[in-house]
């Protein structure tokens, strides 16, 4: 700020509000410097007091985190549950983030900003990174322009991010398609930056359907990375198909009224004629611009961040009170989220897009398992 624009009123009032006394007898001049010191020493004790509270969450767990694209917080949430990891950093650039990730109580306040905005410097040193970077330039629901995409410029903000604060360990996570986008060009772009930076990788596809037993279709792709090459040769993807739980299990007991459709709706008539199975046998349907699809193997269709916007792609069930949509606690419940993970009080639909976007809980819990063991085994 340029205090040699205010007036000497406005200046003694500045002092009053940083608490500067004796300054009625000073010039200008003197007052702006007595300002400056004291906003300089503010910064000082500011920037002590973040070291200080860094420290003591570092102190309390055994490793610190790094949550970037923070969605939900999943990732931190997911990593807490080893009880080993802190986050001490996390970054999304919308409001519904921040008013889900400050509700959870993850130890610290999510930074709203743009990652691009955010030098270098202000983002902390820490064992792990994690990130599930924007996938619409390489969804094929996208328009799949891979790098020629602004929004994935954030991965060369990764990198430089990753140059600056050397995690032992990082995850990535993205679309499926991300791994066959122009031809394979865009992951193996992706690869050889991240082993310029010397991380050993692997990386591989999950269906949370097949993994967690959350009866939800969602294939993801994991990029992990390891500066040991003792840690990454340690690391396997292995983990074992597990039995599918039935949809029934993550619906709600009593859903709001608001969620079913009525005479009302544009597409009831359609719904009545093809939604005709209940619940109780596990099947669930999509409304798709003309029809209505069921799906057939007792899974839920991937949730998707694009349900917040229209509506029709959230997916709907038949129960016994009538033809409803999954409301948004089912679609976290769907994504493996506990029960009493809070829920801001936010519009409905930018509930559906966070929980479209989030990685699924039991997932990343799997893959944080075996890296915390792998860390810990090597601290002995
Ligand atoms: C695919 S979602 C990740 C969701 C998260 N992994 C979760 O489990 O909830 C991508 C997130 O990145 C955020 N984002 C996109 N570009 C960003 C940028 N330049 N700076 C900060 N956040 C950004 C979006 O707001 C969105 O929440």
């Amino acid at each position: 700020m340029d205090y040699t624009k205010l007036s000497k009123q406005e200046l003694l009032k500045k002092c009053a509000e940083l608490e500067i006394s004796f300054s009625k007898s000073k010039n200008k001049t003197q007052l702006i410097e007595l300002i400056k010191e004291k906003e300089s020493s503010h910064l000082i004790e500011q920037k002590i007091e973040k070291e200080r509270e860094e420290n003591e969450l570092s102190k309390k767990n055994k490793y610190t985190m790094i949550d970037l694209f923070c969605g939900t917080g999943a990732f931190s949430h997911a990593f807490h549950m080893t009880e080993k990891v802190s986050t001490i950093f996390a970054n999304d650039m919308i409001d519904s983030s921040e008013a889900i990730f400050n509700l959870n109580n993850f130890g610290i306040k999510l930074t709203k900003k743009n990652l691009s905005d955010i030098p270098d410097s202000e983002i902390p040193n820490a064992t792990i990174l994690t990130g599930g970077f924007p996938c619409q330039p390489f969804s094929i629901a996208g328009m799949q322009k891979g790098f020629n995409d602004e929004r994935s410029n954030v991965f060369w903000k990764i990198l430089s991010i990753l140059e600056k604060t050397q995690p032992e360990i990082i995850i990535l996570e993205n679309v499926k398609n991300l791994q066959s986008h122009d031809d394979g060009n865009t992951f193996k772009i992706i690869i050889e930056n991240l082993q310029k930076l010397n991380y050993n990788i692997k990386h591989e596809i999950f269906n949370t359907s097949k993994i967690s037993g959350v009866p939800q279709n969602r294939e993801r792709i994991y990029i992990v990375g390891f500066k040991d090459p003792i840690l990454c040769e340690n690391f396997s993807f292995d983990f074992p198909e597990v039995d599918l739980l039935p949809i029934f299990d993550f619906l709600e007991i009593n859903p709001s009224n608001k969620y079913y459709y009525n005479e009302e709706s544009a597409i009831y008539e359609k719904l009545k004629s093809d939604v005709i199975k209940n619940i109780n046998t596990n099947t669930i349907y999509q409304y798709r611009r003309y029809y209505v699809r069921e799906n057939k193997n007792s899974v839920c269709p991937t949730l998707t961040a694009n349900m917040g916007t229209g509506g029709h792609n959230v997916p709907i069930i038949l129960d016994d009170k009538g033809i409803r949509k999954l409301t948004p606690r089912e679609c976290f419940n769907l994504q493996g989220f506990p029960t009493d993970y809070i829920l801001p009080n936010i519009s409905d639909s930018k509930l559906y897009s966070l929980a479209g976007n989030a990685v699924s809980v039991p997932v990343v819990k799997l893959i944080a398992n075996k890296i915390i063991n792998l860390l810990e085994t090597m601290d002995e």
